[in-house]
């Protein structure tokens, strides 16, 4: 266990070896489900039940899988498929055919999906900075098509460029090339996705630019097609497999976007999902003065906590760490609480410091009562499990059932090795 004062949760920190076997998985299908392998925890990577394939695509692996009958409810078949480099010319599957898309501002992934997959999640790439984090951008890109080629998607978190200018657009979509992601129309429903969420940088740094919607639209097309998505915000759901991902917007929140989040939560949707991963920039709980807290993403912990949401993935404070399960800003020793994975800047290089012993975030929970949660931030019974700064660095994760298995990995030139693996346990 990862712990930190005895405190740990449901967050075990798992060291060495790499995680997984690749599953199978498709090229162009929309509905093709791969079987991974079993993780490997602490030890040598485990071989997938499905044969990996490569990023060219034309490769074939043995997988289970097939048709899919409803949104996302994966049914027995078989097919073959190539890997997510592939540019269509994937294998093609069995008795497949396309799911659904929900309405409501509900995605289901068109498609099948097995329940071992894996998916990338960084933040804060922030091309157009300069030349170097252009450059660690890529270096990153390369980084995730050596490591799993066969990853069904990419969050990319926020801040994904320095200044919405055209010039840093076309620098953030040059790298993605090399990681084999998409975000073309053709790819909305395929492996390979490119995903993402928005923060400050994104609508224009460090005036807002009046054009940075048409931009972001320009640029991201095929998720113009998930949930909400204007200038009033980009918030959206999909359910891949077993999990329900939910995608919010931190630098629009507003009571239409905390509404839609009620109702997600309460659908049959999210109640039948083995895990709930949400996924927005700005941190509630943080510990660097180096920005304020998300005081209005309170009444989304709230209902993460009502709602059994097992991880949330957020970003900003160009940081590392993860917390303890946590409830009303406390470690829950049963394990039953939400994991804050901080995702370190991918290619941003102003790194933060953790300076804040102890700190506080006040707000409303979501009924609009006054909520005020206080922690601290090391020590016995501080709420951080793990924490690193002056590190570049991504998440591989590994959805394998009701368990999360997380892999980080510094973005450094060929290093296909985590510095750290954890896991976040939905089985409780
Ligand atoms: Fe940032």
């Amino acid at each position: 266990m990862g712990a930190n004062g005895g405190t740990s949760g449901s967050v075990m920190g798992v060291n060495g070896g790499t995680s997984g076997g690749r599953g199978a998985q498709a090229g162009n299908a929309s509905s093709i489900q791969g079987q991974g392998g079993a993780p490997s925890l602490g030890g040598a990577a485990s071989a997938g039940t499905g044969a990996a394939g490569t990023s060219g695509g034309t490769n074939s692996g043995a997988m289970t899988g097939g048709a899919v009958g409803t949104a996302g409810q994966p049914s027995a078949g078989s097919g073959a498929g190539g890997g997510r480099a592939a540019t269509g010319a994937g294998g093609s599957g069995g008795n497949a055919s396309a799911g659904q898309v929900g309405a409501a501002g509900n995605s289901s992934v068109a498609g099948a999906a097995s329940s071992a997959f894996t998916f990338f999640a960084f933040g804060d790439a922030h091309t157009g900075q300069s030349a170097d984090t252009n450059t660690t951008f890529r270096t990153a890109m390369t980084q995730m098509q050596l490591i799993d080629p066969l990853a069904v998607f990419a969050f990319s978190n926020g801040d994904l460029v320095e200044d919405s200018t055209s010039a840093s657009w076309n620098a953030h979509d040059d790298a993605l090339a090399l990681g084999a992601f998409h975000t073309d129309v053709a790819h909305v429903d395929a492996p390979g996705r490119y995903l993402a969420l928005m923060d400050n940088h994104d609508r224009g740094f460090p005036t807002e630019r009046s054009d940075w919607f048409t931009l972001w639209s320009q640029h991201l097309p095929a998720q113009a097609s998930l949930g909400h998505n204007g200038a009033d915000g980009v918030y959206y759901s999909l359910r891949y497999a077993n999990v329900l991902f939910i995608a919010l917007d931190s630098i629009h929140p507003s009571t239409a976007q905390t509404s839609w989040l009620s109702t997600l939560l309460a659908s049959s949707e999210a109640k039948s999902a083995a895990l709930k991963i949400a996924i927005f920039h700005e941190p509630v709980y943080l510990c660097t003065s180096a920005h304020p807290p998300f005081a209005d993403g309170l009444p989304w912990v709230d209902l993460f906590e009502k709602n059994a949401v097992n991880l949330v993935l957020v970003s900003h404070t160009h940081t590392y760490e993860r917390t303890c399960a946590l409830r009303q800003g406390a470690c829950q020793s049963d394990g039953k609480g939400v994991v804050y994975q901080q995702l370190g800047p991918v290619a941003a290089n102003n790194f933060r410091s953790f300076d804040m012993p102890n700190a506080s975030v006040s707000g409303s929970d979501a009924a609009g009562k006054p909520r005020t949660d206080s922690y601290s931030c090391s020590g016995a019974g501080g709420i951080l499990t793990t924490s690193k700064t002056n590190i570049n660095d991504f998440c591989l994760l590994r959805v394998e059932g009701c368990r999360i298995i997380g892999s980080s990995y510094e973005v450094r030139t060929g290093n296909t090795t985590p510095f750290e693996t954890w896991e976040v346990d939905g089985c409780r």
